[in-house]
């Protein structure tokens, strides 16, 4: 398959008011429900690696495994670094092939974002590698939402500016893992960033959005919607149903219903988006 560059594929996503599903995957059963799915709805998925799958994994057996998945169900795919927290890992994931990184310098200072940023960006360009960052704080996984800091769309034009990324991730209302209570996204505020910087934006703890809160998301400037939660949630929870009454030892004849599951779940991810 012909592959856009990520980049580009942000871009005309940007345009045409849609966005790109992002998803995490943890092991070869996740992954293997999430190509099913994008196989059969024929819709082109981004896989991401946060830092302890890929200590999980292995890296290179991490980026393989996702690389000839996708040559395997032939499907328009990019393997991406979600939440790179140094330099150094984005530069492993970007040397060994991966197409995107991001560099999440959330909880630096501003300035030290931009630099750490800028230079992620310039490394990334001699591969032409897309690179995500993070501006603005969105509460990490456990994480109170008093710790959210939302997007200021005027710092997003500066760091737009001076870093050259070619996403940005926004906090707008979102919040890693489940939530309490139904998040209130700031539509106004992802509008205002988007015409401001004309930059993909990214919209992360896509996981319990209402799917229209989500499509008027895309429709104010978000271009790609990760999910990550739910999909380690229902591989997880099937399993736990299907164990509780069932001694059975045989983890091939176990497996595929989670696998199933992990299909199923994100199939209604990409209805939300077409
Ligand atoms: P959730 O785990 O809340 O779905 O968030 C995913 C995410 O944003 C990964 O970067």
């Amino acid at each position: 398959m012909i592959k856009t560059k990520l980049k580009d594929k942000l871009k005309e996503m940007l345009d045409k008011k849609q966005a790109i599903l992002a998803t995490n995957f943890y092991n070869f059963e996740t992954l293997k429900g999430i190509l099913i799915a994008a196989q059969q709805e024929k819709q082109p998925i981004i896989l991401q690696l946060t830092r302890s799958s890929i200590e999980y994994m292995g890296l290179q057996n991490a980026y393989n495994m996702a690389k000839n998945g996708l040559e395997f169900y032939n499907i328009e795919g990019w393997i991406h670094l979600d939440h790179g927290d140094s330099y150094e890992l984005a530069e492993q994931c970007i040397n060994i092939g991966f197409d995107s990184v991001m560099f999440d310098g959330s909880e630096l200072d501003f300035e030290q974002n931009i630099e750490i940023t800028a230079k992620v960006v310039k490394n990334a360009q001699k591969l032409d590698v897309n690179v995500e960052a993070e501006l603005g704080y969105v509460a990490k996984l456990g994480q109170s939402s008093d710790k959210v800091a939302f997007t200021e769309p005027e710092d997003a034009k500066i760091f737009v500016e001076n870093t050259g990324v070619n996403a940005l991730a926004v906090a707008v209302g979102s919040a890693h893992g489940f939530y309490k209570q139904e998040p209130k996204l700031d539509y106004d505020r992802i509008s205002a960033i988007r015409q401001i910087t004309n930059t993909p934006l990214v919209l992360h703890g896509g996981s319990g959005i209402p799917a229209e809160s989500v499509r008027k998301a895309v429709y104010n400037g978000i271009c790609k919607v990760n999910v990550a939660t739910e999909t380690k949630n229902i591989f997880m929870q099937t399993l736990q149903n299907i164990l509780k009454n069932n001694n059975e030892i045989d983890l091939r004849k176990v497996f595929p219903q989670a696998i199933d599951a992990v299909s199923n779940l994100i199939k209604t991810k990409f209805k939300i988006l077409k």
